[in-house]
């Protein structure tokens, strides 16, 4: 394969994914949130962190936004860097899955071929796709960022739902009506998600 041309090999560590996860306690799980700008992904990621730190659990969470500062700062939001931001995002969160914790990752990820290839980085039951169902006029009316507004103002181009395209998963392994109350979503995704 590919690889072998680059001369690299893989190193295997005497510690692994199973001793960091006796150590926290809990299992190493990716809980990968999908949906539209204002669907509800940071809200809910953020209140299920607290949640899950308040039962002793070691979380991480990735979001869009953020990662877009950083390790994502050279990406556009055309189709194409769309797929390498989520390759991005789904490469660090095999490494925090690998590190033994509760990954959050919180990207519109709009493309499902994107949303399939993260998922089949992971085994079957340790990456829950979640979808935040929430309609298209109910972000807008929230319009917390003010994004909205600005492409209804011609302002920004390629915006998932308006000019590039949503794909709303089939299959999600857990479905959320993003019209619910917050707490009701919560406690929703809590009784869902067993780690211990
Ligand atoms: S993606 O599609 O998964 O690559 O997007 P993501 O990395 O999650 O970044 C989404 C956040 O970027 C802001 N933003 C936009 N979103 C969608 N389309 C366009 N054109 C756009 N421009 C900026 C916006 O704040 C998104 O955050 P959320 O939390 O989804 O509202
Ligand atoms: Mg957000």
């Amino acid at each position: 394969n590919g690889f072998r041309g680059r001369n690299i090999s893989w190193s295997s560590y005497c510690i692994n994914r199973k001793n960091r996860e006796k150590l926290h306690k809990h299992r190493a799980i990716v809980l990968w949130f999908t949906g539209l700008s204002g669907s509800g992904k940071t809200t809910l990621a953020s209140f299920l962190e607290e949640r899950l730190y308040h039962e002793g659990i070691s979380t991480y969470v990735l979001d869009g936004d953020n990662i877009r500062y950083g390790l994502c700062s050279n990406l556009s939001f055309s189709h194409q860097d769309r797929y390498e931001n989520i390759r991005r995002a789904g490469e660090v969160a095999w490494l925090m899955f690998d590190a033994g914790l509760v990954v959050l990752v919180a990207f519109i990820s709009p493309c499902s071929s994107d949303r399939k290839m993260v998922r089949n980085m992971f085994f079957k039951n340790c990456f829950l796709e979640i979808y935040i169902d929430t309609p298209i006029e109910v972000c807008k009316s929230r319009d917390s960022k003010n994004l909205y507004k600005q492409v209804q103002e011609g302002k920004i181009k390629n915006f998932t739902g308006i000019d590039s395209p949503y794909e709303s998963p089939e299959n999600p392994d857990i479905y959320l009506d993003g019209t619910k109350t917050i707490q009701e979503l919560i406690n929703q995704l809590f009784d869902a998600v067993i780690l211990k």
